[in-house]
């Protein structure tokens, strides 16, 4: 309950999000005027077949790119009018990314991978190899701190990726298959691991995936088809 206090502002909120690519020849639409609000702490997946729009909706969310109408805000802050720098910025403090392959730095240590977006966002470097170890050891990689991702297995790779993606605190992570390359155990022990994560840091979760039992972990579920969401309803719970 909120009761007497300002409404809560989404941390993540898009509405009448659009996008279309233009290649010679033809426009695909991918993305059709979708609305979605995204509350502090709040789980959400997304779902839906191959070649759907998915990836493009959540990197629009995370304001990798723009659509072609519409708007996104994060706590509030419309992030269409940012200049680049501001963009960057905010983007490097408030949301964090989970990919399918992992994206790390390869010549860089797990240590400086995960403390490299604390410095851009201006952390001394001491302190942010101190943030970086505190993060590497809840992922469970307190042991692999000075190895380079080649070093490290699929899933220790991608617990390194949650851990550089939560390290800044910030207020939505989004999650683009971050387990679909690895097998099931594997798969799920980081699923419960990113579970225990977020809800520690009350951080809000937007996770892309094909796994049902991933999904019916989250607070609410949509299928992305021909452009829209639609909830997906869930048999128990
Ligand atoms: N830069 C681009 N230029 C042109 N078309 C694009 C571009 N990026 C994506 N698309 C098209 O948009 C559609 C959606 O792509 P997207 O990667 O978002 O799908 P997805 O749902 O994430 O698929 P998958 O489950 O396979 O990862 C695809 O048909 C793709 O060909
Ligand atoms: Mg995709």
């Amino acid at each position: 309950m909120n009761k007497g206090k300002q409404p809560l502002i989404p941390v993540v909120r898009c509405k009448s999000l659009h996008k279309e690519f233009v290649i010679p020849g033809q426009k695909v639409e991918v993305i059709n005027n979708i609305d979605l609000s995204i509350d502090k702490g709040e789980k959400i997946a997304i779902m839906g077949p191959s070649g759907t729009g998915k990836t493009t909706l959540l990197t629009l969310l995370g304001g990798l790119d723009k659509p072609t109408s519409g708007s996104v805000w994060w706590d509030g802050i419309e992030i269409g009018f940012m200049s680049n720098n501001l963009l960057a910025k905010q983007r490097n403090g408030k949301i964090g990314f989970v990919y399918q392959f992992h994206h790390l730095l390869m010549e860089f240590s797990a240590l400086e991978n995960v403390s490299l977006p604390l410095v851009i966002g201006g952390m001394s470097p001491i302190a942010a190899k101190q943030s970086a170890a505190d993060m590497l050891d809840a992922v469970g990689l307190g042991n692999r701190l000075q190895h380079k991702p080649g070093e490290l297995s699929g899933g220790e790779r991608q617990r390194v990726a949650v851990a550089r993606a939560l390290v800044g605190n910030p207020i939505c992570v989004l999650m683009d298959e971050p387990t679909g390359n690895l097998d099931d155990k594997t798969a799920s022990d980081i699923h419960k691991l990113i579970m225990l994560l977020v809800k520690k840091f009350a951080i809000a979760l937007v996770v892309v995936t094909h796994d049902q039992k991933l999904a019916g972990l989250m607070d609410k579920c949509f299928v992305l088809n021909s452009g829209k969401l639609s909830k997906k309803r869930r048999s128990s719970k």
